[in-house]
Order: structure tokens, then C-alpha cells, then sequence
């Protein structure tokens, strides 16, 4: 028989649901004149900081980011929208789900630009990883993006365990077979 846990220090998702809309000035731009990767990242990572910090009720540090892929490149002049939530909370550290897109407010149009998962640590007063308080699912599409990133998580494990033990020979001349077939060449 499961004993029900004591959700007095659980949090709903929806406690700290978060969006940041921001208008993409000139200054953002890149010599294309599209927005620079850079700014989107740190959008991102802001609203990320802002979810995790109200789940957490603690200042929060970055501790990694899941692949980010650029999907649609963004415009000046078009409002940038970014929308958090808490994905998944482990004991100290959570995962904050973004979605970001784009909005064209003459047209109308609207492009999902990507979609990234932070995992955020919370610290306490002496930069300590805290605890942070469990969470509170109500509804299907929160129960599949906890399953979700607790995948991600376990695959993530095994990935760095087998980069990790990527092997390269030690003689020089024997990473030459490795090369084969690839853009690059060994001149010795
Ligand atoms: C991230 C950091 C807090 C981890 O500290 P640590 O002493 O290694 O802590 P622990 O090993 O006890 O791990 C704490 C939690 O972080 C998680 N964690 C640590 N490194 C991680 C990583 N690279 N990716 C995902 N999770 C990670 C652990 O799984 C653990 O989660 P859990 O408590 O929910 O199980 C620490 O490395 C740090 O402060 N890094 C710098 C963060 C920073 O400056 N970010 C940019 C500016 S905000």
C-alpha cells in the first residue's frame, strides 16, 4: 500500500507559471538583421530564473540547459513571448519547460521559435543547494511533461556517461581512420 505524501510543502504548477513578452528592438539585431541568438538565451534564462525562484521561494542558479534549436528566425519590430512553468522538481533542483514565439502584431502571425528545458538549483542563504517543495499535477498534459523530463534526465545520464568514454588512440596516426569520410584533414 503507497501512503499519500504530505503536500503541505507542494506547489501547484500554476503557482508559478510564468510569461515574459518583450518588443525586438534594433539593438538586438545582428549584422542580418535578425535577432541575435544571445538575447533570446537570455530571455529565456530570466523567465526560467522567475519560474523556479516563485516554485522554489529561493534564489535560484542555472545549472544546465537542454538543447536549444532555433526553429524561425525573429524579426525587429516583433513581440517575443516566452512561457514557463515548472516541468519537474527533483529534491534540490527543478526543470522549467519554455516555449518561445514570435508575434508580427500587423499580420498576425505567430511562429514558435523553440522550446528549451532549464534545470535551475535552488540555494539557500549560506549558497547551499536547498530543498525545494514537491509538485502538485492537475492535469494530463502536467502529468506527461513530469514523465517527459524525468527521461530526459535518465537519458541525459547515459549520454554523458558514453561521451564520456568516447575513446581517441594516443598515437596520432591512428585517429586518421577516424577521420575518414569527415571535412577534415591531418597534416602532420
Ligand atoms: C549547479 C550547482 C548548484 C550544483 O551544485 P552541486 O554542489 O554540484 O550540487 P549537487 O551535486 O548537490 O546537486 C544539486 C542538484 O543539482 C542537480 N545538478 C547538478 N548539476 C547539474 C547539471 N549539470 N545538470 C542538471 N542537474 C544538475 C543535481 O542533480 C541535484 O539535483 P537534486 O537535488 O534535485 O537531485 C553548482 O554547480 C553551481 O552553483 N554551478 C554554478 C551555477 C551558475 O553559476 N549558473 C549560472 C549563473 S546563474
Amino acid at each position: 500500500m503507497t501512503t499519500s505524501p504530505d503536500i503541505s510543502f507542494y506547489k501547484p504548477v500554476s503557482f508559478s507559471e510564468t510569461t515574459i513578452t518583450e518588443l525586438m528592438i534594433p539593438s538586438y539585431s545582428n549584422f542580418g538583421g535578425k535577432i541575435h541568438g544571445g538575447i533570446l538565451l537570455s530571455l529565456m534564462d530570466k523567465v526560467a530564473y522567475v519560474c523556479a525562484a516563485k516554485h522554489a521561494g529561493n534564489y535560484c542558479v542555472t545549472a544546465s540547459i537542454d538543447t536549444v534549436d532555433f526553429l524561425q528566425p525573429v524579426e525587429v519590430g516583433e513581440l517575443v513571448s516566452l512561457m514557463a512553468s515548472v516541468n519537474y522538481v527533483g529534491n534540490t533542483s527543478l526543470v522549467v519547460g519554455i516555449r518561445v514565439i514570435s508575434e508580427n502584431v500587423k499580420t498576425n502571425v505567430v511562429n514558435h521559435t523553440n522550446t528549451s528545458y532549464f534545470t535551475m538549483v535552488a540555494k539557500d542563504d549560506d549558497n547551499k543547494p536547498a530543498q525545494i517543495p514537491g509538485l502538485i499535477l492537475e492535469n494530463r498534459t502536467q502529468v506527461r511533461r513530469f514523465i517527459e523530463a524525468k527521461r530526459r534526465k535518465e537519458i541525459k545520464q547515459n549520454y554523458k556517461k558514453e561521451v564520456d568514454h568516447v575513446a581517441v588512440p594516443d598515437e596520432i596516426e591512428e585517429c586518421e581512420v577516424l577521420l575518414s569520410g569527415e571535412r577534415a584533414v591531418l597534416v602532420k
